[in-house]
């Protein structure tokens, strides 16, 4: 069982936040109906950098919040699905960026959609033995992939990233990971141009959303995946200090807590502000939850999300006071 400290959060927001009003003005829509249908109020867009530049600037701040320096890094994983390249990764120019050159480094990015930092945090706390600080950035420009002439998916997306700073520590991780090989209910096929020869110049590469299959789906595996890390650490529902979900829909999330019989204040939700930010999303709500107050690095939450492909699981990182070093 591996066993993990968080080091430091960041958070980096997109620079053009859109309100449902806003969006009433191009698509037919209503505030009533999103807030009522998704619990969305409002998202970020970015006009103004890439997907690199929005981790890096959260990766920054995870790295002087955990009073390291850039060159302290031995392993970045980005978990993205709107990276600025096909290759070079957005690991690697985030790694640039940082200035990181003269040292071995790990780098790579991770695509599991919106579980992708989920993901990509279980993997990284498999790695702590090898490497001694690990950066994970969940970061996405989803817009890059979302027909603003949709109704049915502009007004749930967001752009933005989340990062945090994990080394080998005192909190053990549970985890429960899966996969369902779903090419239907959620697919993009590419990044405008960058296309494969079936899909060139169809618009295929917009996402296309089964909304009412996701919805089902998502209640179910969330669920399931959240039960899963509770059997395998011998805690119940009661010992977890903060749920951090995937922020796709309020409904959603609010559906599993009724389904758990737990109360809502449990679950951590922002998806009001930022809308669903994909692969950012869990980096995000993390590190907003932990900007906020309402969790400390050495509370113990677990992570839950869902995502195209159909990805899924949940991670437990046992936080708690009696792992807090005095
Ligand atoms: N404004 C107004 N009306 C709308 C809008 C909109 N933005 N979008 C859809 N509608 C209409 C539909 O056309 C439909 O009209 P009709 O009855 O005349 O056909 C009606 O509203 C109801 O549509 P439903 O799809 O039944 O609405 P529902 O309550 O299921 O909510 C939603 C739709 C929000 C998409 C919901 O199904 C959902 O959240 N699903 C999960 C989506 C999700 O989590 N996606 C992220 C996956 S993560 C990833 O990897 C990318």
């Amino acid at each position: 069982m591996s066993k993990i400290d968080i080091l430091g959060f960041g958070l980096q927001k997109a620079n053009k936040k859109i309100s449902n009003f806003d969006l009433e003005k191009k698509v037919d829509t209503s505030d009533e109906w999103i807030v009522q249908r998704t619990g969305i109020q409002t998202r970020y867009i970015s006009e103004d950098k890439n997907t690199s530049e929005l981790g890096y600037l959260a990766a920054k701040q995870a790295i002087a919040d955990a009073a390291l320096q850039p060159h302290d890094i031995d392993a970045i994983i980005v978990a993205t699905m709107t990276g600025d390249y096909i290759t070079p990764s957005t690991a690697c120019m985030i790694q640039k960026k940082l200035g990181i050159n003269d040292k071995q480094i790990f780098a790579f990015d991770l695509n599991a959609a919106c579980s992708g930092f989920m993901y990509a945090l279980f993997v990284a706390s498999e790695l702590v033995d090898k490497f001694d600080h690990i950066l994970v950035i969940g970061s996405e420009i989803i817009s890059k992939i979302i027909d603003f002439n949709d109704r049915n998916t502009c007004v749930l997306f967001g752009d933005g990233a989340g990062a945090v700073v994990i080394s080998k520590g005192k909190h053990e991780v549970y985890s429960y990971v899966n996969s369902e090989g779903n090419d239907d209910v959620l697919i993009s096929h590419g990044l405008g141009l960058t296309t494969d020869y079936e899909h060139v110049n169809d618009q295929s590469h917009y996402l296309y959303m089964a909304g009412n299959d996701v919805f089902r789906f998502a209640i179910k595996v969330m669920q399931q995946a959240i039960e899963k890390v509770l059997e395998e650490s011998g805690y119940t529902m009661d010992d977890i200090d903060m749920i951090i979900p995937h922020q796709a829909n309020y409904r959603i999330i609010s559906h599993v807590a009724k389904k758990m019989k737990t109360d809502m204040s449990k679950f951590f939700v922002d998806v009001n502000e930022f809308g669903n930010t994909s692969a950012a999303s869990v980096a995000i709500a993390y590190s907003d939850a932990y900007q906020k107050g309402v969790i400390t690095k050495d509370s113990r939450v677990i992570f839950v999300g869902f995502g195209a492909g159909l990805t899924y699981g949940a991670l437990l990182v046992d936080g708690g006071k009696e792992n807090v070093v005095e």
